[in-house]
């Protein structure tokens, strides 16, 4: 059981859920020490899931908001250090004006119900995107929620808000490409690391999983540099949908696949290399 390592993320495990902890292992037949540390979710299907239905899409959000909310909670269970989820992509303010509106209100109503409940459950709020391009209002409760959650340890929740991918590395880009034209920085010395450091995400390990609701078999933008050697989950499931129970049953699937990260691992000789 790994109920007292600390590390890079900053994220410690508890001491005292150890029982809780071991009860939600032993049901799913987790390994506790093979539990993947980042885990990535497009969240997909909120449309759809109010259409079947004859609703607004945004009712579809909002029932997608109580998801958030299950998903976060299994995870801090499970002791997962780090929860990215794709809130709101750089693509999604091309949406119609009352549903981008509707999804920034269902974000600000998000931070400020929860913000108690994450600060109890020891979980620290981040975010990865163009934080700028938020209303002012959101900005202002997401550095509240953030500041307000900062010394937790236990777990940390980033969202992707104003998200995209190719956005990140044009970002990280422009300022290696600044320090080199102040000499600060040479072109030869320029590694993986450097453009890792410079990523919204940097300080943080890379997705071990990556999960999409809906049916859809796309990275959309989402951690294009960091999912490199992540594995992929699947599901037909609609996100408002998705219980912690599949969740779990995931984390279980992830543990029984083979992660080489490109290398050879037994004597097969059959060149393979992925
Ligand atoms: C994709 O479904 C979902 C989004 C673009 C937004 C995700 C937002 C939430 C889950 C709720 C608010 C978030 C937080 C963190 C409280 P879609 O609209 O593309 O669904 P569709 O593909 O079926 O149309």
């Amino acid at each position: 059981m790994k109920c007292d390592a600390s590390n890079e993320v900053g994220v410690e495990k508890s001491q005292h859920n150890c029982n809780e902890q071991s009860a939600i292992y032993q049901l799913h037949g987790i390994d506790p020490s093979r539990l993947p540390r980042h885990v990535a979710i497009i969240m997909d299907g909120n449309g759809r899931w109010a259409k079947k239905r004859l609703m607004n899409r945004v009712v579809g959000h909002e029932k997608g908001s109580e998801t958030v909310r299950s998903i976060v909670t299994a995870c801090r269970k499970l002791e997962i250090e780090v929860l990215t989820l794709y809130a709101f992509s750089t693509e999604n303010w091309a949406r119609p004006k009352a549903e981008v509106a509707a999804l920034m209100l269902l974000l600000k109503r998000f931070l400020i119900s929860e913000r108690e409940t994450l600060h109890k459950q020891g979980i620290s709020l981040q975010m990865i995107g163009q934080k700028e391009k938020l209303p002012d209002d959101v900005k202002q409760v997401l550095d509240d929620t953030i500041l307000y959650t900062a010394h937790n340890r236990k777990m940390r929740l980033n969202l992707a808000l104003s998200y995209g991918g190719r956005e990140e590395i044009l970002h990280a880009v422009r300022k290696i490409a600044s320090k080199v034209r102040k000499g600060v920085l040479s072109p030869g010395k320029i590694t993986e690391e450097t453009i890792a450091s410079h990523l919204y995400t940097r300080n943080l390990p890379d997705p071990d999983m990556v999960i999409r609701t809906s049916g859809e078999m796309r990275l959309s933008n989402f951690l294009l540099w960091q999912a490199g050697y992540a594995e992929f989950f699947f599901t037909e499931t609609l996100w408002p949908d998705f219980t912690e129970q599949e969740f779990v049953g995931m984390v279980k699937k992830y543990q029984d696949r083979d992660r080489r990260f490109g290398k050879v691992v037994c004597s097969s000789n059959d060149g393979s290399q992925h």
